[in-house]
């Protein structure tokens, strides 16, 4: 990350893992300017943080060193975010309101660059409606919060406030600096194995998880791209895309086929069942003879029904695999008119279903790459990319 940070430190006791997050940062050569409140130096010196950061810390006080400087306009100028780790309930009720009495808050006011908050506190200060308000006048504003967690408190409580991590606040620093290269680019992308329902009770479903579409979804956010998630699959919620919850494969279809004709692309990491019961009982199937026998209709296949329409969409297919791999996946490709079909052998360690690596080999007309076992989220990253130079290529 070749980045300028701003790290504003206020008075909390999560103040420890800031210096582990510095650390973090320098390791990847990210320069960190601090402002330490006067409340942050009550728990650790200006001196530790200086040791860590390699650079001068600013805390209140005029800088006679420098007297041409307007210290907080500089260091507002300079930096591509601004991020205040721990950031308390009075330093938030402060910014939320433009109250400008210290250097960190003067240099907030000052600040344009963008401003991301890592809230630390006891659960009751966190929930309290003042609190809440004023973290939402910050989000409506346009702060970005890195979610506090659960944990034990240094009140002595369990709850609610405990400052984030420091590698989720630098996967959170990771993701703001993502390249925007998707945006433009209306995706799809489907996620999770259908559930075919027998009984109001019991249903047939398979192993995926979701989390491929998942982090499909999530990279093209980030990237970017406007996402249409269609999942069959609990997974958490994917802020910014709109997301379309479904049970079967005919409400998979369904989804897909009211959002194809405006997409870029569709994406299809789901696993929609191929097959469903010709009859749902109204009621639940009660026992009688030792063997039962259910009777089972095609669904139809979405892909195959969607791709009929194509015009300028960008279509990515998965293929789940026990054997045969790579021709299997190529004679799904051309049969479901894929561009590209993303084959995994679902029987290898590290692949598949619910983990969170995958090892794929990608089959687009000019032939096949088989990539090393990676996690999902690069994996996203790859295929993503391939997206984006086969809508390139089409221009
Ligand atoms: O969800 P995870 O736990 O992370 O696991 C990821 C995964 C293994 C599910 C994923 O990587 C994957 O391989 N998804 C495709 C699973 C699948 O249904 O494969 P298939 O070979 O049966 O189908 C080929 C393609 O046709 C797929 O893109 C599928 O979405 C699509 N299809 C299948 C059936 C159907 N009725 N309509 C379809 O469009």
């Amino acid at each position: 990350m070749n980045k300028r940070i701003l790290l504003g430190v206020t008075g909390g006791i999560a103040i420890y893992k800031t210096l582990d997050l510095i650390s973090r940062l320098k390791k990847r050569n990210v320069h960190v300017d601090v402002i330490m409140t006067r409340h942050a130096m009550e728990f650790v010196t200006p001196l530790t943080f200086e040791t860590m950061a390699r650079a001068k810390v600013h805390t209140d006080g005029f800088d006679r060193e420098n007297p041409e400087a307007v210290e907080h306009i500089q260091l507002a100028k300079d930096a591509d975010v601004f991020l205040i780790a721990p950031a308390t309930a009075n330093c938030m009720a402060k910014l939320a309101h433009g109250i400008a009495d210290d250097l960190l808050s003067t240099t907030a006011l000052a600040a344009t660059c963008p401003l991301m908050l890592a809230p630390a506190m006891n659960t009751k200060m966190l929930k309290h409606p003042a609190t809440q308000k004023n973290m939402q006048i910050l989000a409506e504003r346009g702060a970005q919060f890195i979610a506090s967690g659960q944990g034990f408190l240094a009140c002595n409580e369990i709850g609610e406030g405990r400052m984030a991590e420091p590698v989720e606040i630098l996967q959170a620093l990771r993701d703001h600096f993502t390249k925007k290269d998707l945006q433009g680019l209306r995706l799809i992308v489907t996620a999770g194995g259908t559930r075919e329902s027998l009984d109001p009770v019991r249903y047939l479903t398979n192993h995926s998880s979701g989390k491929m579409g998942w982090h499909l979804a999530h990279r093209a956010l980030l990237r970017g791209a406007e996402v249409i998630f269609i999942t069959a699959a609990s997974l958490p919620a994917l802020k910014g895309a709109k997301t379309v919850r479904v049970h079967t494969t005919m409400e998979m279809l369904a989804a897909v086929q009211e959002h194809f004709a405006d997409a870029d692309g569709l994406l299809m990491a789901a696993a929609p069942s191929d097959y469903r019961p010709a009859v749902v009982r109204e009621q639940k199937i009660k026992k009688s003879d030792d063997t039962m026998t259910v009777e089972f209709v095609r669904n139809p296949d979405i892909l195959k029904t969607v791709t009929k329409d194509k015009t300028h969409q960008f279509v990515v297919a998965f293929a789940a695999e026990t054997e045969n791999l790579t021709a299997y996946a190529a004679k799904k490709r051309q049969e479901k008119k894929a561009d590209l079909i993303v084959a995994n052998d679902v029987t290898q360690e590290g692949a598949g279903f619910a983990t969170d690596t995958n090892i794929a080999t990608l089959i687009d007309e000019n032939g096949e790459v088989a990539l090393p076992k990676m996690r999902k989220a690069a994996l996203a990253d790859r295929i993503l990319t391939r997206v984006l130079q086969g809508k390139n290529a089409s221009l």
